[in-house]
């Protein structure tokens, strides 16, 4: 009947309407203001045709519609257009509720952002009922809140209580969740969504509201109480001046309580100038940047099936757990079967834990597989290795291996820091071998450094990316130079952190100093974290490589084995897998010791893209948010360093340098650095 280029609208005999999101050339739909403006056109079509019933459904096999177009979000240079885009699509979306006939929104797979809260202008809501099924408010995670009435509608469909841990959370609910706060009116197998939904908007029963008891809360003499534990409740874990907007969202329901078109309003307003904050920039990068890492993987439909994994200590165990969870068949390699059941013992909890089903985590359990023959090398479509950090046992372990390899089967290291080239050159065909470099824990960080030596194929470094994506992990591309990016940006956070508690400030102090900036872990408990035997190895890797020297005090701690949270004491003393922090040991705090801790860092970012080890300032920075966790409201190091200034920045490692030695010797790479990011690339 109507086609836009997004939008199908067809009446059926019944007098229902269908109208159908179908956006051209892409496997998903979003909300950019093309579709809400198609959107509109459609409706004002319903609003003369008035048929009996709507029911609103995607047309894409991936879900219904995945949220606004974040890419718009770039063009946005001023609060007033920020303004004037969110109000546009708050009035198509008060249209769609405002129909003169009933409206149901068929739901399956996705319905996040914008796309839920286009369903929540619906007068109800059937989701398909599958593990697919996901609807969620995740603008959070962007440094915004919803903007198309979504912090209004919620609170009266499904009270405040809910309403506000789905938004600050930006957690998306699976279908029985969401089913039973009240999101969905109906959760159907997937074969009957349209008929249920058709079988609603025709029977019209009346729309649900929140629950008695939210309504009570939602009154202006309770809301302050709330919203006071409310915000209570997120101090500790979400600084206002770095995340204001969670505090956005509290503000606005204790102010408006969901009521009446100011609550609309104001809405608008705060998500305009949310939009423009340096957090919500800087957030829209890092989600841009994810978006990138996951596209190196490619297009191929390559499917690797079967894994064998060589050494089981503590990566290789955990990558292989990872990896059966993730769907491939692994077959796990060490010098004995006594050396690989505990990996298999470790994956058996880890599974009951992660996978979700006791069914899915049997199914994970058989996918794993104990082969201390190594029978599983032959049929193998990727072997890692992932034994102990020796030259020569690897390269041993390589010339038994390389003949039995089947053909065209990828060979990858896990090695932190011996040098991919090193270890080819025994190889008949030394090109086949990459880093495929996981961090430890495995099931926790998100990045893997795909490791390229000199003479590696570009297949095979493309069949690597490609790997990495299979198993769920987000690839950064870098050159095999000493300690690839990440560790080589966090050792220098770890070594001035060391050197100023040997100069007596606390270890709280430092810690607290590292977090402050925006650091997921001070670096002292990092260390702990990692091992300080670990961290010793990397320091001296590094120290031979580039120069500088590792604090005295690490080597100290090793010798003493004191090895950190794995030996219950490394710098802290660790209990139940917590540090004991001393609230006494007050030592006068050096105003300049945050610069000490994070210029460092940002001085060998520079360092490393001067090198070329990545190919470019924004997979440095992706490397640094989704690797060490670096500030993500900051949008990565080089972006904070250009956003404070080079000259700034360049002025206090000067300073640093007169007070503190060589270390903090500015990085002939600044220069280069005032040419503008490369986000065209993004
Ligand atoms: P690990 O010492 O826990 O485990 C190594 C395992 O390899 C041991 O079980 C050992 O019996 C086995 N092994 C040694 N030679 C073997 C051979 N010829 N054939 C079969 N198995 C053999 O070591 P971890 O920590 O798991 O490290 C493994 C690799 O991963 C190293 O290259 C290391 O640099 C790298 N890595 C380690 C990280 C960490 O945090 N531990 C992080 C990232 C990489």
């Amino acid at each position: 009947m109507l086609a836009t280029s997004s939008w199908n609208l067809e009446v059926d005999s019944e007098r229902v309407a269908w109208l159908t999101c179908d956006m051209p050339g892409t496997s998903t739909n979003v909300l950019s203001a093309a579709v809400l403006k198609d959107l509109a056109a459609a409706l004002e079509r319903l609003e003369d045709e008035r048929p009996a019933g709507l029911v609103v459904q995607s047309a894409k096999p991936s879900g219904f519609i995945a949220g606004a177009d974040i890419k718009e979000f770039l063009s946005i240079q001023t609060p007033e257009q920020g303004y004037a885009l969110v109000r546009a699509g708050q009035a198509v979306l008060d249209r769609l509720e405002n129909l003169p006939c009933p409206s149901v929104a068929a739901v399956h797979g996705f319905a996040l952002g914008g796309g839920l809260e286009l369903a929540l202008a619906c007068r109800y809501r059937v989701g398909a009922d599958d593990t697919r099924l996901a609807l969620g408010l995740p603008e959070v995670m962007l440094g915004i809140h919803p903007g198309f009435g979504g912090t209004v509608r919620t609170v009266r469909l499904i009270g405040a209580r809910e309403a506000l841990e789905l938004m600050l959370k930006g957690k998306p609910l699976k279908g029985a969740r969401a089913l039973k706060v009240g999101l969905i009116d109906e959760l159907v197998p997937p074969a009957d969504l349209k008929a249920r939904a058709k079988r609603l908007v025709l029977a019209a029963p009346p729309a649900r509201t929140a629950p008695f008891v939210e309504k009570l809360l939602n009154l202006n003499a309770m809301r302050p109480f709330i919203a006071r534990r409310v915000e209570a409740a997120l101090h500790g874990r979400v600084p206002r001046e770095h995340y204001p907007a969670p505090y956005a969202i509290i503000e606005l329901w204790r102010r408006y309580g969901a009521q009446g078109p100011a609550s609309y309003e104001a809405e608008a307003q705060s998500i305009a100038t949310l939009m423009c904050t340096p957090t919500s920039r800087n957030l829209v990068r890092v989600f841009l940047l994810q978006t990138r890492l996951k596209g190196l993987g490619g297009q191929s439909k390559v499917e690797f099936r079967r894994l064998h994994v060589i050494g089981a200590g503590v990566m290789g165990g955990d990558i292989a757990a990872w990896s059966a969870l993730r769907g491939l068949s692994v077959t796990l390699q060490d010098q004995s079967e006594e050396l690989i059941r505990p990996a298999l013992a470790r994956a058996q909890s880890y599974f009951q834990k992660r996978a979700g089903s006791p069914q899915a985590a049997s199914e994970a359990h058989a996918r794993l597989s104990m082969d201390a023959a190594g029978e599983g090398v032959a049929s193998a479509d990727v072997v890692i290795e992932a034994i102990v950090e020796s030259v020569d046992a690897k390269r041993a372990l390589y010339a038994k291996l390389e003949p039995r390899l089947k053909p065209g089967a990828l060979l990858a290291t896990n090695t932190s820091s011996i040098k991919i080239e090193t270890l080819a050159s025994g190889l008949t065909d030394p090109g086949r071998l990459v880093g495929i470099h996981f961090f430890n824990p495995v099931a926790q960080m998100q990045l893997v450094e795909v490791v390229q030596g000199a003479g590696t194929h570009p297949d095979v470094l493309q069949k690597a990316l490609l790997l990495t994506r299979q198993l769920d992990k987000l690839p950064l591309p870098c050159k095999s130079a000493p300690g690839f990016v990440v560790n080589r940006l966090l050792m220098p956070y770890i070594n001035e952190a060391l050197f100023a508690l040997a100069e007596g400030i606390a270890a709280e102090h430092i810690d607290r100093a590292g977090t402050h900036f925006g650091m997921p872990m001070g670096p002292i408990e990092l260390a702990d974290v990692v091992g300080l035997d670990v961290a010793l190895h990397v320091g001296r890797v590094l120290a031979e490589a580039f120069g500088g020297h590792v604090p005295d005090i690490l080597v100290q701690q090793v010798e003493r084995k004191k090895l950190g949270r794995k030996s219950g004491e490394g710098f802290y003393v660790w209990r139940d897998g917590k540090p004991v922090r001393s609230t006494e040991r007050a030592t006068r705090v050096p105003s300049d010791l945050e610069d000490r801790l994070i210029l460092p860092m940002l001085n060998e970012a520079v360092a490393i893209l001067r090198e070329n080890v990545v190919e470019d300032a924004d997979l440095l920075d992706a490397g640094a948010i989704f690797g060490t966790g670096f500030a993500p409201f900051r949008g990565g190091p080089l972006q904070y360093a250009r956003t404070l200034g080079i000259d700034v920045l360049t002025e206090r490692l000067a300073k640093l340098e007169q007070r503190y030695g060589d270390r903090f010797r500015a990085d002939p790479g600044w220069r280069g650095l005032e040419r503008p990011v490369s986000s065209a690339r993004l």
